[in-house]
């Protein structure tokens, strides 16, 4: 886990030797692939839970004394499918000693046949001070699936759901 920290600071140090700054970062991408056995390209998993005692114990103080609190650079959450909303919102972001270094929550669009936008009204009016960022969209991306060139009905998709995340 100290490693995994040190990783965070060191990448953002690295970059700000070459004057480059970052506005965010997310904890990491899609957490619950990691509790999956044998996952072929993860393997750190988090509930909501052990992400909530993950930033507010180690994570989130680590970053602030490092020179990248909260002011200087916005954290986010799940980072992972939107079914997991409201839940993982709640479970971490109820939490205030964690919710202090957090500043929004990432979501992803894959199994949204089984997720209703609506997951990110309510997660809205729970915590308003806190934005939620469509974080990561692929068509294409499952295993069988190949490039197909000119589809518009993969374009259409991505308009489909910008229409639908966008406020
Ligand atoms: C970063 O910016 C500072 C101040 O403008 C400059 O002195 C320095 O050369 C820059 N570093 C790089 C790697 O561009
Ligand atoms: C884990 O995954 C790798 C590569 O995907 C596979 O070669 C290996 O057999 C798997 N191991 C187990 C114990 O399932």
């Amino acid at each position: 886990m100290y490693y995994f920290i040190l990783a965070f600071i060191r990448f953002l140090e690295a970059y700000e030797a070459y004057n480059i700054s970052f506005w965010g970062l997310t904890t990491e991408n899609e957490p619950t692939n990691g509790l999956q056995y044998n996952f072929s390209f993860q393997c750190l998993g988090f509930t909501p839970e052990s992400q909530r005692d993950f930033i507010k114990m180690h994570l989130g103080p680590s970053l602030e004394n490092a020179g990248y609190g909260p002011k200087k650079i916005k954290m986010m959450i799940m980072d992972d499918q939107r079914f997991l909303l409201p839940k993982w919102a709640d479970v971490v972001l109820s939490d205030p000693e964690a919710a202090r270094y957090v500043s929004g929550v990432g979501f992803h669009w894959y199994w949204n046949e089984i997720s209703p936008p609506e997951l990110l009204d309510i997660t809205h009016n729970s915590f308003p001070e806190q934005f939620l960022l469509a974080t990561e969209a692929c068509e294409g991306s499952w295993p069988w699936e190949h490039v197909i060139l000119g589809s518009w009905e993969r374009a259409e998709g991505y308009a489909h759901d910008i229409l639908e995340v966008s406020i």
